[in-house]
């Protein structure tokens, strides 16, 4: 049994808190009642939008006229595998770090670099969430889904996910067509080898740390995050705001001949050079920057992490991203692609 609420707040799905409402909102624990949920909605000629926790969502003031499908799916399990790896597949309404803290006390290894990112299990496919040089598609097997075009539940392989930067099908060519019921992930025994990300090395040198174990790893990337990333239980925001920008190398030649007083950070990546987008927010005047107008600010230890201080509506963090993207496109030449999602996609 189905029990669906109306009019329900946004704000509550949506860890920047903000935004209209749902006409229709229904909590669903396992994949039968995800099911009955996609068919209500279709029966009743209305679309559908699935969130786990809200920490990647934006919702927009106007409010979404369908059915808010908030998914509660838990399970957690570990299963041997032939080849001495192990299996880890946990619900898609899993709370994320919860999924990473068992993992890493078993001893297993390849989400560990993953602690403390907000957000549920299932959500962590749709953008190939990445921290301290892991992501999701490095170990991945499987996503289980009902899928709602044709009413089967399906297993979709981790190279059908088509995973890129921050990216996969699920928030591009089928936004909107799977329910997410859990993911399995193939994990390790050991550690994470060398090279390590620069934060997590000058980490270790710091502490004088040499143990490199999941546990251990988690508890530096823990430390680091805690102490750079706000908590959105406390403070509303929903992690980076914009995605690092991967310019061509022409593009880059040209900021750095046009900006040769600075020393512009950038990394090799897939199809040109990855930008650092809170560097350019740093140097666009957005360190510590708190809009009075809008009553939205940038996180003093991170810029990249717009927070909600106090303000009244979607419209206003609208303008104020606007006015980020505007003055590093002035200054940079470089457009800043937003990284949570707008939703519902079209107002
Ligand atoms: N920087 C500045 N000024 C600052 C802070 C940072 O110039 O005030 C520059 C530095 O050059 C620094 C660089 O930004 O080296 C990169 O910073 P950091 O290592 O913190 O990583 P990031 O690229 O800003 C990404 C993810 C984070 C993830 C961290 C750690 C994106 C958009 N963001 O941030 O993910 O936790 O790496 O791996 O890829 C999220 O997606 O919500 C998120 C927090």
């Amino acid at each position: 049994m189905l029990t669906i609420a109306t009019e329900v707040p946004l704000a509550r799905y949506s860890t920047m808190r903000l935004g209209g409402s749902a006409a229709f909102a229904v909590a669903v624990s396992d994949a039968q009642q995800a099911a009955q949920a996609c068919r209500w909605a279709m029966d009743h000629g209305l679309p559908f939008i699935v969130v786990g926790s809200g920490s990647n969502i934006v919702w927009r003031d106007e409010g979404f006229e369908g059915l808010l499908i908030v998914n509660r799916i838990s399970g957690y399990e570990e299963v041997a595998q032939p080849d001495g790896s192990v299996l880890v597949t946990a619900g898609a309404g899993e709370n994320w770090d919860t999924v990473v803290e068992r993992s890493a006390a078993s001893g297993l290894t390849g989400i560990e670099a993953l602690s403390l990112i907000p957000g549920t299990a299932g959500a962590t496919p749709v953008q190939n969430v990445g921290a301290y040089g892991q992501d999701v598609s490095q170990t991945l097997v499987s996503v289980q889904a009902y899928d709602s075009q044709t009413g089967a539940m399906v297993s979709i392989s981790n190279q059908e996910c088509r995973f890129g930067y921050r990216a996969s099908r699920f928030k591009s060519d089928d936004r909107g067509r799977f329910v997410i019921t859990s993911v399995s992930f193939r994990l390790g025994w050991g550690s994470i080898q060398p090279p390590y990300y620069r934060a997590l090395q000058a980490y270790m040198d710091e502490h004088g740390s040499t143990d490199t174990s999941p546990a251990s790893i988690r508890q530096a990337v823990i430390s680091i995050r805690s102490d750079k990333l706000p908590d959105p239980a406390k403070v509303a925001n929903n992690g980076s705001f914009f995605a690092n920008p991967i310019v061509s190398q022409e593009v880059f030649d040209t900021i750095a001949r046009t900006l040769p007083e600075l020393e512009i950070p950038h990394w090799p990546a897939d199809g040109g050079i990855k930008l650092s987008a809170a560097w350019l927010l740093d140097q666009a005047g957005f360190k510590d920057y708190h809009d009075t107008a809008t009553g939205m600010a940038t996180w003093h230890r991170q810029p990249l992490v717009l927070v909600n201080e106090h303000a009244a509506d979607t419209a206003g963090l609208l303008v104020f991203r606007d006015s980020i993207i505007t003055a590093v496109a002035d200054r940079f030449g470089v457009s800043l692609q937003q990284e949570p999602e707008l939703l519902p996609v079209t107002a």
